[in-house]
């Protein structure tokens, strides 16, 4: 039913496996696409009780959005990029009634350190590592990770990962509270099984509004997200944006102007 993800049910447990580990699992429109449907399925499917992100392979979860979709944006097709991700994919996570928890077995980095955060929260394997690249490509994250890293781990730390472009690992991740456990790999997916067959014993009711207030007491300015979308399609008008992904592409430093 799917390309670019593998998904089944279990016990109440619907596990979504993003499944592109020769690209690192990077996020195109064909994953995009298909999470959002698998969202909708989660929401829509009554057996569902809860759900698992992880991606495919030993050495990622997602290594971002993927780059070789960013060379052809502009600002309006930047920006719409953004907000069709925020709206179809990681705002319904977020905001979901069942509980979605990621199982991070690699790099969770620009997009997928986002969709990581989207989830309600994270257990990492211990070759996890988290980050926001962004700025490398002369760009910041569009999937929410202005917002949610920052709810997650404060100003400080948010600013130095995004201004740095750079990697922590799984320990450091734990922490900073941006996970709740690190496993070691093979015991990822069954330590994160037990805390769901845990959790879906509990009211379902009352579990939808515990997301639905957590989500209030999290969100620090109501129109962040927004504000994060007009500036992720903001950059892509810019020659820096441009010398960042092209640069990437062609495994080369890029070297920014500042326009
Ligand atoms: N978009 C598109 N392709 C990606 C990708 C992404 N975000 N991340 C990895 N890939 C591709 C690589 O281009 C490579 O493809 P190729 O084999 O056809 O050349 C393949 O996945 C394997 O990645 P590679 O870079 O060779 O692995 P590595 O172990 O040397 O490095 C990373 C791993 C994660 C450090 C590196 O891939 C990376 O920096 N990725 C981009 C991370 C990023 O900037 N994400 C934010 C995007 S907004």
């Amino acid at each position: 039913m799917y390309n670019t993800i593998l998904t089944s049910l279990n016990d109440g447990i619907f596990t979504i496996t993003i499944n592109r580990p020769e690209k690192l699992n990077a996020l195109n429109r064909d994953v995009i696409g298909e999470l959002a449907a698998a969202i909708v399925e989660i929401d829509t499917n009554p057996d569902v009780k809860a759900a698992i992100i992880t991606g495919a392979g030993p050495k990622a979860f997602v290594a971002g959005a993927d780059i070789s979709e960013f060379t052809v944006l502009n600002g309006e097709s930047g920006r719409k990029l953004a907000q069709k991700g925020q709206d179809l994919v990681f705002t319904p996570i977020e905001q979901g009634a069942k509980p979605i928890v990621a199982a991070v077995n690699g790099f969770a980095l620009g997009g997928g350190c986002e969709l990581a955060m989207a989830c309600h929260f994270r257990v990492a394997a211990s070759n996890a590592k988290f980050g926001q690249p962004e700025v490398n490509l002369g760009l910041i994250p569009g999937y929410g990770g202005t917002q949610r890293l920052t709810q997650l781990i404060g100003k400080g730390k948010a600013m130095e990962l995004m201004m740095t472009g750079g990697m922590i690992d799984a320990n450091e991740a734990l922490r900073l509270g941006l996970v709740n456990y690190v496993t070691e790999p093979e015991e990822l997916l069954p330590k994160v099984h037990e805390l769901l067959a845990q959790i879906i014993t509990k009211a379902p009711l009352a579990i939808e509004k515990i997301i639905e207030l957590v989500n209030i007491a999290a969100v620090g300015s109501l129109d962040g997200l927004e504000k994060e979308v007009d500036a992720f399609g903001a950059l892509f008008e810019t020659e820096d944006m441009k010398e960042g992904a092209n640069a990437f592409l062609e495994k080369r430093k890029p070297v920014f102007k500042g326009r």
